[in-house]
């Protein structure tokens, strides 16, 4: 029978990684078979038992259950105690790790060929999505990174973890410019966007939208002004190539896979 996993969310049941995993298992030659599970907003810890009692060998977890999947683990990586977020799940050992910010760093580094090493970051956002990928992000060794939030305090808050990391309000963000520009908001899925002061981004600039799947209003903004505009959907594949690694000590390719789902 083959290895079973399978991504746990609430909602479900348009997530791609069914369809990525099973991309990257045949390619790989691996057995497995990737499903998914929605688990009621009560009832994570029960899910995960009964999916690890029926031979299920681990699982991707998303929204809204990476901070209770951190505190179930047995045994984290640190960059999961970094995230405080978990978002893979290997049942052997119980051993819970966070792929998200090496997922965002390959898909701008590997994919779109954006060096961060000395450059000017600016990460919108300040919850579960921006924890997840400032600790990856002060790694790849950018120069300065800036976290803004519409609610101040949360924004100093992450920002106080990690040596270095500034906060400020979105509209004390006004007079400076950044090489990349992260929106870790949840506003884009609401056809919003943070409103940010004119000329933080240029056309030297990059501005990746961790939402994917649909142009919003922040990609739009940033294209307006000749900045180069990404959604999420390289960071989801790159995630999921880093969690099957995790499972399986394989690394496949990605890239046939993102240009599939791109549809090009
Ligand atoms: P996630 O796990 O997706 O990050 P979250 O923890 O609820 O979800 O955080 C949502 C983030 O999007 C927050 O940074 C939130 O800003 P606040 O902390 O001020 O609430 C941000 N956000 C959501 N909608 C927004 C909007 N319309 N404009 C600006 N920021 C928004």
């Amino acid at each position: 029978m083959s290895d079973r996993y399978a991504v746990i969310g609430n909602p479900v049941a348009h997530s791609k990684s069914p369809a990525i995993h099973a991309e990257f298992a045949r390619a790989t030659g691996q057995d497995i078979d990737y499903g998914r599970i929605e688990a009621p907003l009560d009832g994570f810890a029960e899910a995960i038992a009964r999916f690890r009692a029926a031979g299920g060998k681990g699982c991707n977890v998303t929204l809204p259950f990476k901070h209770e999947a951190f505190r179930i683990a047995g045994q984290l990586s640190e960059r999961a105690r970094l995230a405080r977020a978990v978002n893979t799940l290997r049942f052997a050992d119980s051993f819970g790790d966070n792929t998200d910010g090496i997922g965002l760093v390959r898909d701008l580094v590997d994919n779109m060929g954006v060096a961060l090493a000395g450059k000017s970051l600016l990460v919108l956002g300040a919850g579960g999505a921006a924890q997840g990928v400032v600790g990856a992000l002060l790694a790849a060794g950018c120069a300065r990174l800036v976290i803004a939030n519409r609610t101040l305090p949360k924004a100093h808050a992450l920002a106080a973890r990690f040596p270095g990391v500034a906060a400020r309000a979105y509209d004390a963000l006004a007079g400076e410019r950044f090489d990349v520009v992260v929106n870790a908001t949840s506003a884009g899925l609401a056809g919003e966007s943070p409103s940010l002061p004119a000329r933080i981004l240029d056309r030297e600039s990059v501005a990746y939208d961790m939402v994917y799947g649909r142009d919003t209003p922040f990609l739009a903004q940033a294209r307006a002004v000749g900045a180069r505009a990404v959604d999420g959907l390289g960071m989801l594949v790159e995630q999921a190539a880093e969690s099957f690694f995790v499972w399986r000590g394989v690394r496949p390719a990605t890239r046939p896979v993102l240009a599939k789902l791109r549809g090009s």
